[in-house]
């Protein structure tokens, strides 16, 4: 079966529907959720609390941010908690009511999305192809010279894995910084980068008033049905406008008993963060084999390719990966993208040998 549409890593149902293969047994390569599940010293909290849902939240939520602040080295006056990250992309997107905002992309398409919700008009700043979708700083810098009121990236970026150093991140703070610009800097997959590299904002924060980082548990702690999400930044007016404008208690009490404990199951953290690196590299080098494909090096759980001979389209792989079970994401949809582009996250090891056994079959 040809299939035309685009689907989204949470699109379960709608390949059931389509292709009649029930969603228990699809492994979904598109959700970039972490392969060895729930923490589990998430799931005992959770089977030993439930009666908490008899219960409000905390409406300040002063412990989970507290758990949340010592997580990320920040202070607790500093964290707001939300809906997912998801949430929080809309409030600030409402909140900063930008103008005009700059989007670094091709990238997660739900910033342009809120931003053009909340009145705000946006424009891209293209990563280039040709510069493998790395970012040209200079380039940035100059264009944050050109009225923006709010600047948006993906760090590491969705879909293209790549990741900012955080002293060239810095560097952009600091521009954005004189020409009062905010910088909205989506997190959700740092965790997944090697520590070594130290990449995360969350220490600029401090230094830079005009910085936002979001962050959210749904991928690294393989919990998108839980719904938590947070940002840190160290202007606390921006704070207080996001909680005005928030529904009270929209981080429900099953969100909040996990999130107190979450951040803390070192030996969970220490296994994802072990187990994606080694499949990191082992897919990476397995990939970069096949002439047919360029493969752009990941720093976190998925990798971009590009089709770069023949005549298969993403589309194509896509269904002969669907037969197998495995779900990818053709990046047709994304800007500065075509059916040349495919993503996948890296699953659990016989999962991923399987992804790539298709792969190979389809552009020996
Ligand atoms: C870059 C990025 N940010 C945010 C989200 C949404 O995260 P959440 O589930 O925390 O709302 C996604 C989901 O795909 C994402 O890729």
């Amino acid at each position: 079966m040809e299939h035309k549409e685009h689907f989204h890593g949470s699109d379960l149902e709608k390949i059931e529907k389509i292709y009649g293969i029930k969603k228990e047994e699809l492994v979904s390569f598109s959700a970039n959720v972490n392969p060895l599940g729930l923490s589990p010293l998430v799931k005992k909290e959770l089977s030993q609390n439930l009666d908490c849902l008899t219960a409000y939240p905390d409406r300040e939520y002063s412990d989970l941010r507290k758990a949340i602040a010592s997580y990320v080295n920040s202070i607790p006056e500093n964290v707001c908690v939300g809906n997912g990250a998801s949430e929080l992309i809309s409030l600030l997107s409402k909140v900063c009511k930008p103008k005009k905002a700059l989007i670094l992309g091709p990238t997660y398409s739900e910033y342009e999305h809120s931003l053009g919700l909340a009145g705000g008009m946006c424009d891209y700043f293209e990563l280039k192809e040709t510069d493998n979708f790395v970012l040209d700083k200079e380039s940035l810098i100059k264009s944050l010279k050109a009225g923006y009121d709010l600047c948006v990236l993906c760090n590491p970026n969705n879909p293209t894995s790549a990741l900012i150093e955080k002293d060239v991140l810095k560097e952009i703070c600091e521009s954005a910084k004189e020409n009062n610009v905010l910088l909205m800097v989506d997190e959700t997959y740092m965790e997944f980068v090697d520590d070594k590299k130290d990449a995360s904002a969350v220490s600029l924060t401090f230094d830079y008033k005009n910085l936002i980082v979001l962050r959210g548990v749904s991928k690294f702690f393989a919990s998108p049905g839980l719904r938590l999400g947070y940002a840190v930044t160290s202007n606390t007016d921006l704070i207080k406008r996001v909680n005005e404008l928030q529904v009270p208690w929209s981080v429900n009490s099953l969100a909040e008993v996990a999130g107190k404990v979450m951040f803390s199951d070192k030996e969970y953290i220490k296994n994802t963060k072990e187990y994606v690196s080694i499949e990191r590299e082992r897919i990476f080098e397995r990939l970069s084999k096949i002439k047919s494909l360029k493969v752009y090096k990941p720093t976190c759980n998925f990798i971009l390719c590009k089709i770069v001979s023949g005549s298969i389209e993403a589309n194509d792989l896509f269904d002969a990966a669907i037969k197998e079970k495995c779900m990818i994401r053709d990046c047709a949809d994304f800007n500065f993208l075509d059916e040349s582009f495919f993503r996948f996250c890296f699953m659990k090891k016989d999962d991923n040998d399987r992804l790539l056994n298709v792969i190979e079959r389809l552009f020996k």
